[in-house]
């Protein structure tokens, strides 16, 4: 870990207005959560064309259902880890303004952050394919796939597959995030997903400095962030944690 890059990441985290967090599925592969296209990925084990788009989906929901109830389990049982918690205790902090999560795994709110802008929905939620009603994912049997609504219509995750549109007002509030800061911390995503992946290019374009967190290089790093932190999320993101609580005791104690 650079020990360099994590004190000018808190310089800068401490002398920006405004600063968002956007958030990848590495953010979560220390809680137990594979991500999507890293080599144990998700999408190694399942073609997303077939489990993951909303075609796949209506053409057969029990089959994406198989998928569904095994990746529910492990979310189920994930906890937040180190990195979840910094950016947390950075908002507490307001050295924080928003998080913008592609994950569906609540991690964030479960770790205290109070602003999240789910992007890709949320997967504590079903709602009915035939007459909208919701539900909460804990409170529906998965004994038998499909589940379904007591309208008899199939029960979808409130997440969003591929083919779907992002949810309005979370597309309007991450954009509106992207270009009102200063910074933007890119954390654990390969960005190839779009419009998730046009964020940090709308905040650069808005003068804000882009910092990534991840194991290995993206598409985003040679043209749109500023530097990358190499290595994983929880422990750098704990490391930048550290610096500034000791750079604010240093001031406080001037
Ligand atoms: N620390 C930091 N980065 C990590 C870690 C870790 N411990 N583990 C993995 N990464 C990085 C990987 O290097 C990769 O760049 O996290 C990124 C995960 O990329 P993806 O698996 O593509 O996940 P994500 O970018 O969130 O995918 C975006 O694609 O399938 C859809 O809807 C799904 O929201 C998802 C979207």
């Amino acid at each position: 870990m650079d020990s360099q890059l994590i004190k000018k990441t808190a310089q800068a985290i401490m002398a920006s207005q405004r600063v968002v967090a956007l958030t990848g599925a590495g953010i979560s592969v220390e809680s137990g959560i594979p991500d999507f296209r890293g080599p144990a990925g998700l999408w190694e084990k399942y073609d997303p064309m077939e489990y993951a788009t909303i075609d796949a989906f209506l053409e057969n929901p029990q089959k994406v259902w198989m998928m569904l109830r095994e990746m529910g389990s492990i979310v189920g049982k994930a906890k937040p880890n180190p990195a979840h918690y910094a950016l947390s205790k950075l908002e507490k902090m307001k050295l924080l303004n928003a998080v913008i999560t592609q994950n569906i795994d609540n991690l964030h709110q479960a770790s205290g952050s109070k602003c999240v802008i789910e992007f890709h929905g949320n997967n504590s939620k079903l709602v009915c394919l035939k007459c909208n009603r919701s539900y909460e994912s804990r409170d529906v049997p998965l004994e038998t796939l499909p589940p379904r609504c007591q309208c008899s219509g199939v029960l979808k995750p409130d997440v969003v597959f591929f083919g779907e549109g992002i949810p309005l007002d979370a597309h309007l509030a991450a954009q509106e995030e992207a270009r009102k800061c200063n910074l933007m911390l890119v954390i654990g995503t390969s960005a190839v997903v779009s419009p998730a992946c046009d964020l940090p290019v709308i905040a650069k374009g808005s003068g804000a400095k882009i910092v990534e967190v991840n194991l290995e290089e993206t598409q985003l790093t040679r043209h749109t962030s500023d530097w990358i932190l190499k290595g994983s999320a929880s422990r750098i993101l704990q490391a930048i944690l550290e610096e500034i609580v000791e750079d604010e005791a240093k001031i406080r104690s001037r």
